[in-house]
C-alpha cells in the first residue's frame, strides 16, 4: 500500500484503498509458497561459505531442483540470512535447522518542510563542522530518489568519503553525483506499478521528499505554489546521500527487500540510516526486518531512526519499539492552513485543507451526498452522504460542490467541482486534495446541510486556502502513532517527536502532489507532506549533526543526546502525554551538547534480551559470541537497560515500590556536579540516589537509583528528572501507566 496514501490521509480513509489493493493482488497470484525470511544473526565465515551454506539448506528443504530463482536474496554482507519462496512446511522444516534464529513471512512495509528547522530554533547560520558534515553518509531506505532536484546538487562537494563502499545503479538515466554518492534498488518478488521505474528513481515523491529534509542542500524561494514558501534545507546540508530504494510507487515495501537494503547500507559505510517505513502491528525484535536490520546496524556503530507510525490516535499502535533505534512522533511547527467556504447566503465557514485550487469566487451549486446516491451500486440516501468512493451519482454531483459528513473521495471520483467534508478529527493537519476542498467540524457540516436543506438552489464556493501562524504549535498530530510499546512495555516508545505536519521539501516533477488516484497534478518541485515520515528524517538530521560534533559516540549515546535534550510537551494539550510524544520536540542546536548522556553497549542490549526471556542459544548465534551467556547476567532486571528514560507499568491503585538503576557518562564539563530535580505527580514519591553526582573528570561514568513509591489513579502518571549542573540540563521523562 501507498506510503503516499498512509503520510498526509486521515488513516481511516485509506483503509478502503488498502483492502482494494491487497485483495486484487492475492487473487492474482494463486499459489500455496510465499515468501519467507530466514534470519541467521551475526555472519560466521567469509561471504562465499555463508551464501553456500543458504544455498544448501535451501536444497536440503526444497530438493535438488531448488533454482537459483527460489533464493531471492542471500543476506551476508553485515549479517547471515536468506529470503527464499517455501511453503509453510518447508518453512517449518528450515526453523529447526542449526543456525537459524527466526523464520517469518516477509510482511509488506509501508512508508509512513521549510520553516520546520527555523521553528524549532535551528537556523540556517547554525555552528557547522563542514568538513567532519561532508564526511557523514545518511542512508536513506525509501522510494528512492529525483537527482536532478535542486536539493541534491552537488556543488561544492569532493569526491565520496574514503570509506565509503557502496555502489550506484545507473539504469532508466538515473546517475549518482557527489551528493547522491549512492543508490540502488531492490526488487525480487511481485510486480512494480505502470508508473515504476526499475532504477533507484523516486516517482511517487515520498523519498525525495525525506532525503531532502534530513540532508538536502539549501534552496531558497522553494514552495508549493507559494505555500511554505522558504529556505527548502536539510538538517546537514553538507552530508552525502546514499539511497536504498525499497518502496514501490503505490506499492508496498516488502520485508525481504528491506533486510537486503540494510545488509548492503551497513556494509557500503553509512553513519546512520533513516527509515521513514514500517508494519501495521509490532513484531518481536527477530521477526521484523527493520529491527533486525538496526539490530545489526547499532553493532555497527550506526544509529537506525525511524517513523513511529501514522495509526494514531489509538493507543499501543507505535510500530518501531526496538531500543535500538529511535522512534519518532510527528509534531506540527507553526503553519496552518484555512480554507473558507462561502454559501449563497453570504455565510463563511473556516475549514482546514491545502487548497491550491482557485475557484475564482464563483458560487457553484451545493449537493449534499445524501441526495446523490449512486443507486447501481446500491446506495441510498442514508449511506451516500459519507461519500465514500463509488457512493455518488455522477449525473447528480456533476458542476457541483458536494456536502460530505466525513472526509472521502467519492466526490473526486464522481467527478464533482468540490467539496466540502465535515468530521474533521481534532489536532488532524490540512490535507491536500485533489479537487477544491475544505475539511469542517462536524458542527458547522450540520450548518450547511441546514443550509442546502433550505433553500431551493443552495450555492457555495471554496477559497483558496490562507497560510497562517498556528501560534497553539507544537502539539502531536492526531495520526502519529502512540505508544505503549506492546513488545517491551518498560521501553517508552516513540522516544521523541519532530516536525511531520505541513513539511515542504523536495518533490519530483513527474510525481502528482497527492496521493489520491487520478490526481493530475504534477510538475511541482517542493511539495507539503505530513507525517511520521517527515519525522523521521528531522531526527536522522539532528542525528548526523550531533555526529559531526561527536564523531565517535554510539548509537545510544547520540539517542540520548536528543532524548535528554528534547523540548518538554505539554499534557495539557496531549491526554496520551509520554505516549504520543516521548521526551518531546527535538532541540537540535541543544543536542550536541547533553551534559551526560545515558550509554548503552551491544552487550547491554544482550542483557536486556535475556531478561525478556531470549536463550542463550539463540543470542548466541545473534552476536556471533559464544561467551554471551544469559546465565552472567541473572542479577538485573528487564528494567535496567540504561534507556535514557523511564517506563513502569504497573495496575490500577496498586501500591507501587520499583527501584530503577541508571548510569550516566560526563560528556559535558570535566569537574561538575549535578543535582538531580524530580517533579512528581500526586500520590507518587520518587527519591534519587544519590542525589549528587559529582565528576572529576571527562567521560567518568557515575551510577545511581532512582526509586518509585506509591499509586496512581489515572491511566498515566507523568513525571521526570532532571540532572542539573547549571550549566546543562539532563531531562528523563518517567512515566507510570496501566498497559
Ligand atoms: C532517458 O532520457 C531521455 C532523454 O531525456 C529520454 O528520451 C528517455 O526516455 C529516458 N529514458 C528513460 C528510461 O527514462
Ligand atoms: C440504505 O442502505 C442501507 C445499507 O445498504 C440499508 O441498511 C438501509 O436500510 C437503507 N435505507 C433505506 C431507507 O432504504
Ligand atoms: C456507481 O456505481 C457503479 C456500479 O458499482 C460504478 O461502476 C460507477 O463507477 C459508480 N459511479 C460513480 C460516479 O462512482
Ligand atoms: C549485577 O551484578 C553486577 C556485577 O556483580 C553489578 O555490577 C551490578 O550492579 C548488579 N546489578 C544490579 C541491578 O544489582
Amino acid at each position: 500500500m501507498a506510503c503516499k496514501t498512509t503520510t498526509s490521509t486521515l488513516s481511516w480513509l485509506l483503509l478502503f484503498s488498502l483492502a482494494f489493493t491487497l485483495h486484487v493482488r492475492h487473487s492474482a497470484s494463486q499459489t500455496d509458497r510465499k515468501v519467507y525470511i530466514v534470519y541467521m544473526g551475526e555472519r560466521q565465515g567469509d561471504e562465499d561459505t555463508t551464501s553456500s551454506l543458504h544455498t544448501s539448506m535451501l536444497q536440503e528443504v526444497i530438493g535438488s531442483s531448488a533454482g537459483p530463482e527460489s533464493l531471492l536474496y542471500s543476506y551476508k554482507r553485515s549479517f547471515s540470512g536468506f529470503a527464499a519462496k517455501l511453503t509453510e512446511q518447508e518453512a517449518q522444516q528450515v526453523a529447526g535447522m542449526d543456525g537459524v534464529v527466526s523464520v517469518f513471512p516477509s510482511e509488506n512495509k509501508k512508508l509512513h518542510t521549510t520553516r520546520s528547522w527555523d521553528f524549532l530554533g535551528f537556523p540556517q547560520q547554525v555552528k557547522r563542522r563542514r568538513t567532519v558534515e561532508s564526511n557523514i553518509i545518511v542512508g536513506v531506505l525509501d522510494s528512492g530518489i529525483w537527482p536532478e532536484s535542486d536539493s541534491f546538487n552537488d556543488k561544492g562537494f569532493g569526491p565520496p568519503p574514503s570509506k565509503w563502499k557502496g555502489a550506484c545503479q545507473t539504469s532508466a538515466n538515473f546517475t549518482c553525483n557527489n551528493k547522491i554518492i549512492g543508490a540502488q534498488y531492490y526488487k525480487r518478488e511481485g510486480l512494480i506499478g505502470k508508473e515504476e521505474i526499475r532504477s533507484p528513481r523516486d516517482v511517487s515523491g515520498h523519498g525525495t521528499h525525506t532525503a531532502s529534509t534530513a540532508a538536502g542542500n539549501l534552496v531558497s524561494e522553494a514552495s508549493l505554489r507559494g505555500y511554505g514558501l522558504g529556505t527548502a534545507r536539510g538538517g546537514v546540508p553538507s552530508a552525502r546521500i546514499a539511497v536504498y530504494k525499497v518502496c514501490w510507487g503505490t506499492e508496498s515495501c516488502s520485508g525481504h527487500d528491506i533486510l537486503a537494503a540494510f545488509d548492503d547500507a551497513i556494509a557500503d559505510g553509512v553513519d546512520i540510516i533513516s527509515a521513514s517505513l514500517g508494519g501495521n502491528t509490532p513484531r518481536f525484535y527477530f521477526d521484523d526486518p527493520i529491527s533486525i536490520g538496526s539490530f545489526h546496524a547499532m553493532r555497527n556503530g550506526i544509529l537506525t531512526s525511524t517513523s513511529a507510525g501514522n495509526e494514531g490516535p489509538n493507543s499501543g499502535t507505535v510500530t518501531s519499539v526496538s531500543p535500538w533505534s529511535l522512534s519518532v512522533a510527528s509534531s506540527t511547527i507553526d503553519r496552518m492552513f484555512l480554507t473558507e467556504v462561502k454559501l449563497g447566503n453570504n455565510k463563511i465557514y473556516q475549514g482546514f485543507s491545502i487548497n491550491i485550487f482557485d475557484l475564482k469566487n464563483q458560487m457553484y451549486p451545493i449537493i449534499y451526498g445524501g441526495d446523490a446516491p449512486n443507486t447501481t451500486a446500491g446506495f441510498n440516501g442514508s449511506s451516500s452522504g459519507n461519500c465514500m468512493p463509488y457512493s455518488l451519482a455522477r449525473n447528480l454531483v456533476k458542476g457541483k460542490i458536494v456536502l460530505c459528513d466525513v472526509p472521502s473521495l467519492g466526490s473526486f471520483i464522481a467527478g464533482a467541482v468540490g467539496s466540502v467534508m465535515g468530521g474533521r478529527p481534532r489536532h488532524s493537519f490540512a490535507d491536500d486534495f485533489p479537487l477544491p476542498a475544505s475539511l469542517l467540524d462536524s458542527k458547522d457540516a450540520k450548518n450547511i446541510r441546514a443550509y442546502v436543506r433550505s433553500t431551493r438552489n443552495p450555492t457555495a464556493t471554496i477559497l483558496k486556502s490562507n497560510e497562517r501562524k498556528d501560534t497553539s504549535s507544537p502539539y502531536i498530530c492526531y495520526s502519529s502513532s502512540r505508544g505503549p510499546n506492546l513488545i517491551s512495555p518498560t521501553i517508552l516508545k516513540p522516544d521523541l517527536a519532530a516536525p511531520g505536519v505541513h513539511i515542504l521539501a523536495a518533490w519530483p516533477p513527474i510525481a502528482p502532489i497527492s496521493e489520491y488516484e487520478g490526481d493530475k497534478r504534477v510538475q511541482y518541485s517542493y511539495n507539503m507532506q505530513t507525517g511520521t515520515s517527515m519525522a523521521c528524517p528531522h531526527a536522522t538530521g539532528a542525528a548526523a549533526y550531533i555526529k559531526s560534533f561527536h564523531p565517535t559516540w554510539s548509537p545510544a549515546a547520540i539517542m540520548s543526546a536528543l532524548i535528554t535534550t528534547a523540548t518538554p510537551m505539554s499534557t495539557e494539550k496531549e491526554p496520551d502525554a509520554e505516549f504520543a510524544y516521548g521526551a518531546g520536540n527535538i532541540n537540535p542546536i541543544k543536542a550536541p551538547y547533553p551534559g551526560l548522556i545515558y550509554d548503552i553497549n551491544p552487550l547491554d542490549y544482550i542483557k536486556f534480551l535475556c531478561r525478556e526471556g531470549y536463550t542463550t542459544k539463540l543470542l548466541q548465534i545473534i552476536t556471533g559470541d559464544i561467551n554471551d551467556r544469559c546465565s552472567k547476567v541473572s542479577n538485573g532486571t528487564i528494567f535496567d537497560l540504561n534507556y535514557p528514560t523511564f517506563a513502569l507499568p504497573t495496575s490500577p491503585s496498586k501500591f507501587i515500590h520499583h527501584v530503577f538503576y541508571r548510569t550516566v557518562t560526563n560528556v559535558g564539563s570535566p569537574t561538575s556536579s549535578y543535582k538531580a530535580v524530580v517533579t512528581a505527580p500526586r500520590g507518587l514519591k520518587i527519591k534519587v540516589k544519590p542525589s549528587v553526582l559529582l565528576f572529576k573528570m571527562f567521560g567518568q561514568k557515575l551510577s545511581f537509583e532512582l526509586t518509585i513509591k506509591g499509586r496512581i489513579e489515572k491511566r498515566i502518571a507523568s513525571a521526570s528528572l532532571i540532572w542539573s549542573d547549571g550549566k546543562f540540563q539532563v531531562r528523563s521523562p518517567i512515566i507510570v501507566f496501566v498497559p
